[in-house]
């Protein structure tokens, strides 16, 4: 078989370092991004009078043919041709004849492929998007379900202060919800043609490039042919942003794993997310949570490895871009589908609101203590030592402060009055929390306002984009 460039050559290229060099067996993905980047243009050549209007019919009438023949049978897009594009030309040439050898005219696969790839994503990133959105919905319903349970917050997983549950889940929503909005930085990386560039230097003919933007529904047009001819921002800012979304994810999953363990037992995993030990028969285990964890670092890999590709590499196309359609479908594929499987297990966890309660009372409603104690007129600083010696002593002795008679508050500082014990309780302590931001009920009941008014603006069971 004969390549694009096989007239430069006198003999076959070595067959085993052809197939190393092929893209074919991944970018076929790339196929209707490919034809429909040559349906504009070939309209922007003949536009151009740089193909006769005749020829320009066949080709269209050709593409769209091949067009509905994929759709029909994907798997006939296959063959022996080096790439995506050598494979639309022979199958075009096979189909039309001799005009279908004028479709390339004016045109590089170096610009081809940074179309075929920005188009591919361009319509792809809606998908993670809703992926993402229906993750929110699940937190969101664990969220409202939660109620006004409280449960302790850590630091340094050491337990820190009640929250409600449901501030919680609106943290990891929170993280999420900047996810979504980085994916839209993404869509804007990708949203500049490249086409009209030729190989390196520019087109000879007098395309209309902002035509074919808006043929194609690209807002930009690249600014310098060289540049176009290189650039991949775009795939890295994608796979950024999937990097940082499964870095949320697999926190999340951590999150989960402590806290629907036995040793916490906040949550219970479904059954029908869980697994067994072929050995332990007691063991209900966190698998898909671990998956998702462990995923998180393939995806980080791919977006790392993707920088360390582009770093070296002198100006215009090298080969080495061909890295970036396995890196790109790789990230996406992985991201979906962790975020679809977390989306299951939050969705059928049960929470155990008592068991929640129970650890969010105790020592840590210190910090309370001492604000009472500012209240009342004592400075931070002295209420915090003095609240910082009572823990000592309850700690000593086993206790904690809902066990302490009024004599023995008013022992530690006569500001402590009989109302001390009403104060120092877990709804007390959301309560007392003021800001937009913290997890007093009324701000978290606003805020659950706005998750549920920002999903019905993005509408994660909508038709899945394409
Ligand atoms: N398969 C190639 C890629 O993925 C297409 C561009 C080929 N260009 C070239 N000058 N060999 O990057």
């Amino acid at each position: 078989m004969s390549n694009l460039w096989s007239g430069r050559f006198a003999g076959e290229p070595d067959p085993d370092v052809f197939e190393f060099g092929r893209s074919f067996p991944f970018d076929r993905r790339l196929i209707e991004d490919d034809i429909r980047g040559s349906l504009a243009w070939v309209a922007a050549i003949a536009a151009a009078g740089a193909i006769a209007p005749s020829d320009a019919a066949a080709i269209t009438e050709g593409l769209q043919g091949i067009l509905a023949d994929v759709r029909r049978d994907p798997s006939s897009v296959d063959g022996p041709d080096e790439d995506v594009h050598a494979f639309v030309e022979r199958t075009l040439v096979e189909r039309i004849g001799e005009a279908g050898k004028r479709l390339h005219t004016g045109r590089s696969r170096n610009e081809q492929v940074s179309v075929d790839l920005r188009l591919y994503l361009k319509r792809r990133i809606p998908a993670v998007q809703q992926a993402i959105a229906r993750l929110v919905a699940a937190m969101a319903g664990q969220a409202e379900r939660a109620g006004d349970a409280p449960m302790p917050a850590y630091t340094h997983l050491r337990r820190a202060q009640p929250v409600l549950v449901a501030h919680f889940w609106l943290a990891h929503v929170a993280a999420l919800r900047r996810d979504h909005r980085l994916f839209d930085v993404a869509l804007e990386a990708a949203d500049s043609l490249p086409l009209g560039s030729g190989a390196v230097a520019g087109t000879s003919y007098p395309i209309d490039v902002l035509a074919i933007a808006r043929d194609l529904g690209f807002g930009h047009v690249a600014a310098n042919s060289i540049d176009a001819s290189s650039d991949r921002d775009f795939v890295s800012v994608f796979l950024h942003a999937c990097a940082l979304a499964m870095v949320h994810l697999s926190r999340l999953a951590e999150d989960l794993v402590i806290f629907t363990g036995e040793e916490f037992r906040f949550f219970e995993l479904s059954d029908e997310v869980a697994t067994g030990s072929s050995l332990m028969p007691q063991k209900k285990n966190p698998d898909p949570l671990e998956l998702v964890r462990g995923k998180s670092g393939r995806v980080i890999g791919r977006h790392a490895g993707w920088l360390a590709t582009m770093k070296g590499l002198p100006s215009g196309y090298n080969k080495d871009l061909q890295e970036d359609k396995e890196a790109v479908f790789d990230a996406e594929a992985t991201t979906v589908q962790c975020l679809a499987a977390m989306k299951t297990v939050v969705a059928g966890l049960t929470l155990d609101a008592a068991r929640a309660r129970r650890w969010a009372s105790g020592l840590l409603l210190a910090t309370d203590v001492a604000e009472y104690l500012v209240a009342r007129g004592v400075p931070f600083r002295k209420s915090h030592e003095i609240v910082g010696g009572m823990v000592r002593r309850l700690v000593a002795d086993g206790r904690e402060f809902a066990s302490l008679s009024a004599a023995e508050w008013a022992a530690f500082s006569p500001e402590f009055q009989p109302d001390v014990v009403e104060a120092i309780t877990p709804a007390a302590a959301v309560s007392a929390r003021r800001t937009p931001q913290s997890t007093n009920p009324a701000a978290v009941a606003a805020a659950l306002d706005g998750v549920r008014a920002w999903l019905e603006r993005v509408d994660p069971d909508g038709r899945t984009p394409a």
